[in-house]
């Protein structure tokens, strides 16, 4: 079946990594319920599209999804993590253009307390840091 969109270029992308085996696709909502149990969620780019309350539903979904297993990577832009220092820049320009917010590795972990999740790692990629959070039991 041919699907347009993101959907097919991830499709495309996942196949030429030779991941096929490992991996899929299905087009949907971060709103909505996510398929349950996979190894992994990844938020690249996406939370700090979105100011606390929508961040929380999408993280939210997550965790649901991820339940007991699985881990959620986000990975955005989080300032210094060693000094707690914001992105204030790119937090304003996030603020203006969507309404979202660049946060540091405490805001995030705080975000993510309620729906059940921890800071388990940090690591730097680029000008992003991947921050894997898991369930906080
Ligand atoms: C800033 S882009 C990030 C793109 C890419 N993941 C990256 O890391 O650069 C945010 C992405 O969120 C997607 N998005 C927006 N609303 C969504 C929703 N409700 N469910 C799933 N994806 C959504 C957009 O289509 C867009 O691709």
């Amino acid at each position: 079946m041919r699907v347009a969109g993101p959907v097919a270029r991830a499709e495309q992308a996942i196949v030429s990594a030779g991941l096929g085996h490992r991996a899929g696709t299905q087009v949907g909502s971060f709103f909505d319920a996510l398929p349950a149990g996979a190894g992994g969620y990844v938020l690249s780019g996406v939370l700090h599209d979105w100011d606390d309350d929508d961040a929380l539903r999408i993280l939210r979904r997550c965790a649901d999804a991820a339940s007991e297993t699985g881990k959620v990577l986000v990975v955005d832009h989080i300032g210094d993590a060693q000094s707690g220092t914001p992105d204030t820049e790119g937090d304003l320009r996030m603020l203006c253009h969507v309404r979202g917010r660049e946060r540091t590795l405490d805001q995030l972990g705080e975000l993510a307390e309620s729906p059940g999740l921890e800071v388990s790692s940090l690591t730097p990629a680029g000008s992003r840091s991947i921050i894997e959070l898991r369930p906080s039991h």
